[in-house]
């Protein structure tokens, strides 16, 4: 049967002081209603999810730290299909965990991954791919489809694939190779080639598929796991989890599965996903979605006089943020941190936080 995870164990560090790590960006309610109110990227991207498979077959794997919060935000959640991680060992552990509990209860389990921190318009066509991107699977069910998107910018933040031959199904292809965050140069030649798409970072598989390509390129983590469901579940289980998972190497899934998998000859596709997407990573990409102020992106109470390009943020609606000729720069309050940058710099507010730890 067709199952779908979001990975939601992400900590977003790159919209602090907004983003935590006890409360991460996809959790926080940073999406506009048209009703004036606003819902988090987790809750969107479950609801994404229901337009194409059953509440009971949507699963979802975070930390163990975010479980109550998640919880809270997702109500039609069945309780056991959140996922929790003892601690987060990036992507290819949280993948390969989820997958592993997902062909426990459904061994033929065809299973999609998706991210919790993507804006994407309309669902509609975002149901389209994915349902597309399962009959693939069926047509070739131990491929590794990934759904890939038109890039707009030679950017670094994300993966690339590379379109190779047909398959037969219509915007479906085989991925002639893979390269997960490349530096600026090598990013302008692949745009500049128009042969390679964007991985949105998500993708379709069969549970049992990814769980023997981490048995290839990834043995601790799938051998860590066959302990793990090896125990029924209960608190059995949890106890090994507890004690496995803290030591499997820490490492995406694009790093430690779709690269190497890639070199193998038609065992990756790349479903093509035709939709307006946003990774919401980084402060400029929030802003994509904040309300537009004369020239600035605000939200929260603000006023701006002579300014632009900014983007401008307080959530204590008590506090007024104000500005004054002020051009291109972040401008964030919070209750305990006010962070200020060029637009320019917002890549480095990662940096910044390592910064703030070591001096706090
Ligand atoms: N459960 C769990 N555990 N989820 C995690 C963990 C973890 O340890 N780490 C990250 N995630 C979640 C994040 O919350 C997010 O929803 C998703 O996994 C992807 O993680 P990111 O950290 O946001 O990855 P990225 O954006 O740098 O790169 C990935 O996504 C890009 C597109 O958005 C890669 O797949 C790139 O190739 C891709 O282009
Ligand atoms: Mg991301």
């Amino acid at each position: 049967m067709r199952h779908a995870v979001v990975m939601a164990g992400g900590s977003g560090t790159r919209l602090w002081p907004l983003s935590r790590g006890g409360r991460p960006k996809q959790l926080l309610d940073v999406v506009a209603d048209r009703d004036g109110g606003a819902h988090s990227l987790l809750a969107e991207a479950f609801a994404r999810l229901e337009t194409v498979l059953p509440a009971d077959r949507i699963w979802v794997c975070t930390a163990a730290r975010y479980g109550e919060q998640v919880r809270a935000a997702l109500p039609r959640l069945r309780p056991d299909r959140l996922v929790l991680e003892p601690v987060a060992r990036d992507t290819a552990n949280a993948v390969g965990l989820a997958a592993a509990l997902v062909a426990d209860v459904d061994p033929d389990a065809e299973l999609a991954v998706v991210s919790a921190d993507h804006v994407i318009r309309p669902v509609e066509r975002f149901a389209a791919a994915l349902t597309t991107a399962f009959d693939a699977l069926a047509a070739r069910p131990h491929s590794l489809v990934t759904l890939g998107i038109r890039p707009t910018a030679p950017a670094t933040g994300f993966g690339y694939v590379q379109r190779g031959a047909p398959t037969g199904v219509p915007g479906v292809a085989e991925a002639a190779s893979f390269r997960e965050k490349p530096d600026l140069g090598t990013a302008e030649t692949y745009l500049a080639s128009g042969l390679y798409l964007w991985n949105s970072g998500m993708f379709v598989w069969r549970a049992s598929t990814v769980l023997e390509a981490l048995a290839d390129h990834l043995p601790a983590t799938a051998e860590g796991l066959a302990r793990v469901v090896a125990v029924p579940a209960g608190p059995e289980r949890d106890a090994v989890l507890a004690e496995v998972f803290p030591t499997l190497p820490k490492i995406s899934v694009d790093h430690a599965v779709m690269e190497p998998a890639a070199n193998e000859p038609g065992r990756v596709l790349v479903a093509d996903l035709d939709v307006d997407w946003l990774d919401v990573g980084s402060w400029p990409a929030l802003a994509q979605t904040l309300e537009q102020v004369g020239e600035d992106a605000v939200a929260g109470l603000a006023v701006t006089l002579d300014s632009a390009g900014n983007i401008v943020f307080s959530d204590d609606p008590d506090h007024l943020v104000a500005l004054v000729g002020v051009r291109d720069s972040v401008v964030v309050h919070t209750a305990d941190v006010t962070m200020v940058c060029p637009v320019s710099d917002a890549e480095r507010v990662k940096q910044l936080l390592t910064e703030v730890e070591e001096r706090h």
